[in-house]
């Protein structure tokens, strides 16, 4: 495909500013590796908020081409709504992509298919690459639901959506079984529901579009299972968690591109 594939790393809560520090220094050190060519993909790291300005400033000084998200992003411009980041405040900072939709923000902070939209829409808005989550729960894998499910999430965020703003946005599946739970889907699994996904897109959205969106796995990808998981047509890429926190192994696993 044309698609560029995405190595996106999820710190989730983890690593205050000096350790953030380290690891991204840790991850410069690993890309400079010259027997691989890491600029075949788009290597993304999401710290938290507050490592932010850390990674811009190891980025810039070292003209680095690792870019870096957020893992959330207000759906309002500015004023009083106590401790949300809005775009403008992202945008100051470097950041070119935001995360929304994560099933633990779904989970612990009630969040709705529709303003999961909303904030993509906001992202995008503002020029930055959203990278929409989704995935269903291990009663709806056991039920057999699965596909139908993320494709609800999916249509209910993009309802309304034009086709060439869809292209440029991520969509990551994370069966939240697999998430964090070292039981990784199988390669088939993911390839099921992310080429589900991809002819969800098709129909909605026109072949170009189906073609240009890229779609993430996500759930326990590591090192050892990454070249399977990658390998299938459908998928693009991956949103890494745990083993995003070590620069080897994160380094590693987008490695298969490079
Ligand atoms: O955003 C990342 C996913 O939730 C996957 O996390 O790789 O630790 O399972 P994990």
């Amino acid at each position: 495909s044309n698609r560029t594939p995405l190595m996106a790393g999820n710190w989730k809560m983890n690593l205050d500013h000096l350790e953030a520090n380290h690891l991204i220094q840790g991850l410069a050190m690993e890309l400079k590796d010259h027997d691989h060519d890491y600029s075949k993909c788009e290597v993304v790291v999401i710290p938290p908020f507050t490592d932010l300005r850390t990674v811009q400033t190891v980025v810039e000084a070292d003209s680095l081409s690792i870019k870096y998200g957020a893992q959330d992003v207000s759906i309002h411009d500015n004023g009083a709504y106590t401790g949300e980041i809005s775009t403008a405040m992202l945008d100051k900072l470097g950041v070119t992509h935001v995360v929304m939709g994560h099933s633990e923000r779904r989970e612990y902070h009630g969040e709705s298919d529709e303003l999961v939209g909303a904030k993509a829409r906001k992202a995008l808005d503002a020029g930055m690459t959203p990278i929409l989550c989704c995935g269903e729960a291990l009663e709806v894998r056991k039920a057999g639901t699965h596909v139908e499910f993320v494709l609800g999430q999916i249509r209910a965020a993009l309802a309304g959506w034009a086709a060439e703003d869809v292209a440029k946005i991520v969509i990551a599946y994370e069966p939240i079984w697999a998430i964090g739970t070292g039981e990784t889907a199988t390669a088939a699994d993911a390839q099921e529901v992310c080429s589900a996904i991809r002819e969800a897109l098709r129909a909605d959205f026109g072949e170009e579009t189906a073609e240009a969106t890229r779609i993430l796995y996500g759930g326990s990808a590591k090192p050892d299972n990454i070249k399977e998981l990658m390998a299938q047509a459908d998928v693009d890429g991956a949103l890494i968690g745990g083993a995003s926190l070590k620069a080897e192994s994160f380094a590693a696993m987008a490695r298969f591109y490079a």
